[in-house]
């Protein structure tokens, strides 16, 4: 199936309020923790598109002694994040990636969960973490590989889904023909000049999430 954009910046209010919920009850993004795997600590640490940051206890259980900023371009995001997340620890910033006025070579690490898939032009993400991760800094970029086609869609969206609001079980449907293919992302990482490992895992029936992990 041919990648159909979805809707980049998530405002609409209904599709922000069910996609905060479900991702509170434990949303794709824990996936991503399983790579996160701290040989130190006090770092200082970017997430692009945090959205809800319905991630976040468990990412600040993994890295208890640093500090995150964490950008978005929705402000109605950054409203569900601001009432999860500890102050003292996570910085939130609205911003459009890409944006240049990000500080350059500034962070440890730099990652995104669910967040290149949004974007109808995916350079920007692999741009960012250039642009704002230091020299030596790890990246990690987490996301859902695009279906098959609609039927197959429909049927992981009903599985995965079922029971869900209607306009969460729409996104996610958009979500799936949004997606990258492993082919278009390695393509991706050749033509910024990153090297990474990928790795890929069946989460349900022909439904897969890829793991993308990387030093500038
Ligand atoms: C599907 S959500 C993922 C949120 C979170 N990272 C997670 O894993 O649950 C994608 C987020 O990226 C944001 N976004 C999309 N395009 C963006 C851009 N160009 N700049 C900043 N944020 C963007 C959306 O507003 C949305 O909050």
């Amino acid at each position: 199936m041919s990648r159909i954009p979805e809707t980049e910046v998530m405002n609409d209010p209904a599709s922000v309020d069910a996609y905060t919920e479900i991702t509170a009850l434990g949303g794709l993004a824990n996936f991503l923790m399983s790579k996160l795997n701290p040989s130190n600590d006090n770092l200082n640490i970017a997430d692009i598109g945090c959205g809800p940051c319905g991630y976040y206890n468990e990412l600040l259980n993994i890295y208890q002694n640093s500090v995150f900023t964490s950008y978005d371009a929705s402000a109605l995001m950054l409203e569900k994040a601001k009432l999860v997340v500890n102050p003292e620890k996570v910085t939130l910033v609205n911003s459009f990636i890409p944006d240049a006025s990000l500080p350059a070579n500034t962070y440890d690490i730099v990652l995104n969960s669910l967040f290149l898939h949004q974007l109808p032009n995916p350079a920007p993400c692999w741009d960012t973490i250039k642009q704002i991760g230091k020299k030596g800094a790890k990246f990690y970029a987490f996301d859902l590989l695009r279906v098959e086609d609609s039927d197959a869609c429909w049927a992981i969206v009903n599985g995965m889904a079922c029971g869900s609001p209607s306009v969460f079980q729409q996104d996610f449907y958009n979500t799936l023909r949004a997606s990258f293919t492993v082919e278009e992302i390695e393509q991706q990482l050749l033509d910024a000049g990153l090297v990474a490992t990928i790795e890929t895992q069946e989460i349900y029936p022909n439904c897969s999430v890829i793991y993308i992990v990387g030093t500038l």
